[in-house]
C-alpha cells in the first residue's frame, strides 16, 4: 500500500481502517477505565492520594464525569456513515447532546483545576475542546459537511486526551511526574501534540501525494 494511502486510504480499505481504528481507540478505553478508573475506586495504593482530592472533589466531578463519558460514547457515534445515512434526525439531537457535554465537561474541568497548578493547562485544553466542537457545530449548522468532519475529528481527538493521557498510569515514574512541573506545562503539551497529529492525520494525503 502507497504511503499516501495509509491513513485515509480509499473506498473499501477505509472502512477497514475505521474498523480498526475504532477497535484500537475501544480496547485503549477498556484499558484505561481498568487501570486508571476501576484501580481508583477499590483504592489502588500509588492512587491512595488522589483519590481523597477526587472524594474531595465529588460535587463537581459527577457533572464533570458525566459530561466527559457522554461526549466519548456520543462522540464516537457520531462518526458511524450508517448512522448518519439512516437516521440523520439522531444524529443532528445526538450532535446537539455532543455539543452540550462538551461545555458541561469543559467548564467543570477548569472549576476542578481552580486554584491549583494544573489550571492553565486544563483551560488550555478545556479552550481547545470548546472552540474545535463549537466549530464543528457551527460548520455542521451552515451544511460545510468536509469542515464540519474535520472540526468533529479535532473536538473528538480532544475529548479522547482524557484517555491518553492516562495509558502510562500504572507506571510509577509517569505518575510521580504528575506533580507541580507536570501539571502546568504538561497537560498544554499533550493538547497541543495531539492536535498536530489530528492535522498530519487530516492532511496526509496532501502531504504525500505529489499534485499531477
Ligand atoms: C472524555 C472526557 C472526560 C472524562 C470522561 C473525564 C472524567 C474524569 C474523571 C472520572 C476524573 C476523576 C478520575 C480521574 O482523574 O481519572 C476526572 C478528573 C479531572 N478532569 Fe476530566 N474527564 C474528561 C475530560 C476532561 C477534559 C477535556 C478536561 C479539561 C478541561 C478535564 C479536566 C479534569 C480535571 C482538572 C480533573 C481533576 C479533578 C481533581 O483534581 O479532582 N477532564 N475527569
Amino acid at each position: 500500500m502507497a504511503s499516501s494511502t495509509l491513513l485515509f486510504p480509499p473506498s473499501s480499505d477505509r472502512s477497514r481502517f475505521k474498523t480498526v481504528l475504532w477497535i484500537s481507540l475501544g480496547l485503549t478505553s477498556l484499558f484505561v477505565f481498568i487501570t486508571s478508573e476501576a484501580l481508583l475506586v477499590t483504592d489502588y495504593p500509588m492512587y491512595h492520594a488522589y483519590r481523597l482530592q477526587v472524594i474531595a472533589d465529588r460535587l463537581l466531578l459527577i457533572p464533570h464525569t458525566l459530561g466527559g463519558v457522554i461526549a466519548l460514547l456520543a462522540g464516537a457515534m457520531q462518526f458511524s456513515s450508517r448512522l448518519r445515512e439512516r437516521h440523520l434526525k439522531f444524529h443532528r439531537i445526538l450532535g446537539r447532546v455532543y455539543v452540550i457535554s462538551v461545555f458541561i465537561g469543559a467548564l467543570t474541568g477548569v472549576a476542578l483545576a481552580a486554584g491549583r497548578p494544573g489550571l492553565p493547562g486544563t483551560s488550555m485544553q478545556a479552550a481547545a475542546w470548546i472552540v474545535c466542537t463549537t466549530a464543528a457545530f457551527i460548520t455542521a449548522r451552515n451544511r460545510q459537511i468536509a469542515q464540519h468532519r474535520q472540526w468533529m475529528v479535532r473536538s473528538y481527538a480532544v475529548t479522547f486526551t482524557f484517555v491518553t493521557s492516562r495509558v502510562l498510569n500504572l507506571w510509577p515514574l509517569y505518575w510521580s511526574h504528575l506533580g507541580d512541573t507536570f501539571a502546568a506545562v504538561g497537560l498544554i503539551a499533550f493538547t497541543l501534540g495531539t492536535l498536530l497529529v489530528v492535522e498530519l492525520g487530516l492532511n496526509w494525503r496532501k502531504l504525500t501525494t505529489h499534485r499531477a
